[in-house]
């Protein structure tokens, strides 16, 4: 029968929207067709539903928009002999609002190590795709099309296999096409049939968009037949979307910039808000600061505090549809005097750890750091904005939305335009400085030059001449110093080794020049204490205290075999520390996972 159908496909599809076969599964996704938590297919099977959806007109339908919540399964088992074998055409009217790299429109499929098969109709952060196993191939297809889509816009995506060739077609046009998979598509013994999402036995990541309509046929249409489909709706495909992201947090509210009299508050929404800032002495936070600007961004500043005092905070957006998302209350603290005892945390290269990296904060919070420092590489894939999303904001939430953090760019950053989106730190933002209490810390982003005549040291040069503190700390990514097996030569394979970043090393002139203290880098994923060095050697006092701590996450890496004289102590392994100052006595400690102190360090400035 099957077989038969696609012999009259191929011969008269030319009308296929004028005079369409009948589908073998039709959904039309429309509010009225939801009944008792399924929508009820047109042909096929129900899909279960349990979260509201919500609607939108597309060409004057009412459409169901997916906010990224849940796949919709079919609510009875579909078996493998009831989806077309010999041949498939799928076509859908979709948007996608959130570009995810393993998305799904509809499929019946495993992906699962050596078993692959079944298909999906698909997209990933740039591209529609179809991934198809037959039995002529072991392995599934995964067909990406050419075309990059953009969010909020709708699209028709369709796939055909014939038996012999898998097409993959956007906007009624052919966008990619294989000859990988041959005969009947090979489908998995259990699977379940599922629309927005991509879901099989072990995976299952829903889709955020809007489904118009989806159809599924066993049998093979042609390139007229897609194109005609395509024209009867392709007025839709104008229309602008209201995306269909559910209004949540990208990053919740984080602390940044303290002041003895002022504070940093951002945080960042799914969509555009406006809303409330609100403030207190009391967890009432009874005083409010309006954020008129309809942004998803939100930088505010509360004003007029009193130096080391503890204050509440909490924050309400508003959509542009009325919904309102609120925090609960959380805390603050303004900084001290110039002569107060300080603590600080440092936790760097969290990059692509999350569980680590909250570890980690988790811990450090603990210990009521005053504020925290990240020297770099908060996230695998800065470009990647899920890194920040689902990496680094949820992991380090414990911690920053209480104490204010105090980055700089790592290389793995990319200088991705995320991190000036999110952070907001004094122009230009790569580079600042700031005080806390008796220490004065300048903060430089290594990726960009650091020797001498560049824009970075002739600012240092500047502030530090003129820095009046009694602490003065640097913090960037690449480590002056370091002892690392393969980052500055490979010292399991020769023994060349520039023990260090050269571009740093360069400014480091500046640190002996005026009186650098200590300095904080990342970018190695291990832990390092230097003796104390002076001019490229190591002193018994007068020098500079070097550490690397980039054990906040990243994959962990070793030292070379041979002990440069700079070193003090190395270890590898995940780790976070703290610094605490009280006027000339200077405290260090690091902590390894299992918040188990490894390493510490004291001196008062006499020693010094
Ligand atoms: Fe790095």
């Amino acid at each position: 029968m099957k077989r038969l159908c696609f012999i009259y496909l191929t011969s008269v599809l030319t009308a296929w929207a004028h005079n369409a076969p009948s589908p073998l599964m039709h959904w039309d996704c429309q509010k009225k067709f939801l009944k008792d938590g399924e929508l009820v297919a047109q042909k096929g099977f129900n899909l279960k539903i349990n979260s509201p959806l919500p609607e939108q007109k597309v060409a004057g339908i009412p459409s169901l928009g997916n906010p990224g919540k849940e796949a919709w399964i079919a609510s009875q088992k579909v078996s493998k002999l009831q989806m077309p074998e010999l041949a498939l055409t799928v076509s859908s009217w979709i948007s996608v609002d959130k570009a995810i790299p393993t998305g799904g429109i509809v499929g019946y499929f495993q992906d699962n190590g050596n078993s692959e098969s079944g298909w999906v109709l698909g997209y990933d952060k740039e591209h529609f795709s179809i991934g198809l196993a037959s039995a002529g191939n072991q392995r599934m297809t995964y067909l990406q099309g050419k075309t990059k889509y953009q969010t909020g816009k709708l699209y028709h995506v369709a796939a055909t296999y014939d038996g012999s060739e898998l097409r993959l077609y956007v906007n009624g046009k052919l966008d990619a096409s294989s000859k990988d998979q041959t005969g009947a598509i090979r489908y998995p013994d259990q699977a379940r049939l599922a629309l927005a999402g991509y879901v099989d036995s072990n995976e299952n990541f829903p889709h955020t968009g809007t489904i118009r309509e989806v159809y599924i046929y066993d049998l093979c249409a042609t390139d007229e037949g897609i194109a005609h489909e395509f024209d009867h709706g392709k007025s839709m495909t104008k229309e602008s979307l209201k995306p269909t992201l559910a209004f949540e947090h990208e990053a919740p509210p984080f602390l940044q910039m303290a002041t003895q009299n002022s504070i940093g508050v951002n945080w960042a929404t799914t969509l555009p808000s406006t809303g409330t800032l609100f403030w207190g002495e009391t967890a009432e936070c009874k005083n409010t600061i309006p954020v008129t600007e309809l942004d998803k961004f939100h930088h505010m500043t509360i004003t007029g505090l009193q130096p080391d005092t503890q204050y509440f905070y909490r924050t309400e957006s508003i959509s542009q549809s009325g919904n309102v998302l609120k925090t609960n209350v959380s805390t603050f603290e303004t900084a001290p005097e110039a002569d107060s005892p300080i603590a600080f945390a440092i936790i760097s290269d969290t990059q692509g750890n999350p569980k680590v990296a909250h570890k980690m904060a988790t811990y450090a919070w603990a210990q009521r750091p005053d504020f925290l420092v990240i020297p770099g590489d908060l996230t695998s894939t800065g470009t990647d904005h899920t890194h920040w999303t689902e990496h680094f904001f949820p992991s380090m939430d414990v911690l920053i939305k209480r104490v204010p953090m105090y980055p700089v760019l790592g290389n793995h950053e990319r200088n991705a335009h995320w991190y000036y989106d999110y952070m907001n730190l004094p122009d230009p933002e790569y580079y600042y400085t700031f005080h806390y209490g008796p220490a004065q810390f300048f903060m430089i982003d290594s990726n960009k030059k650091c020797t001498p005549g560049s824009e970075q040291y002739e600012w240092l040069e500047k502030e530090l001449k003129k820095s009046q503190a009694k602490w003065k700390m640097i913090v960037h990514h690449h480590p002056v110093y370091s002892s690392d097996a393969n980052d500055y030569g490979d010292l399991w394979k020769t023994n060349k080794s520039s023990r260090g970043d050269m571009n740093v090393r360069a400014m480091s002139k500046l640190y002996d020049q005026y009186g650098v203290d200590v300095v904080f880098n990342g970018h190695i994923h291990s832990y390092e204490r230097t003796w104390q060095v002076k001019e490229g050697k190591v002193v018994q006092r007068g020098g500079i205290q070097y550490f690397v701590t980039g054990g906040g996450g990243g994959p962990l890496e070793e030292a070379g075999p041979s002990r440069p004289k700079f070193q003090n102590t190395v270890k590898k392994g995940h780790h976070y520390a703290m610094v605490r100052i009280n006027g000339d006595v200077f405290e260090f400690q690091a902590y390894d996972e299992q918040g188990k102190l490894f390493d510490s360090l004291r001196y008062t400035r006499q020693q010094k």
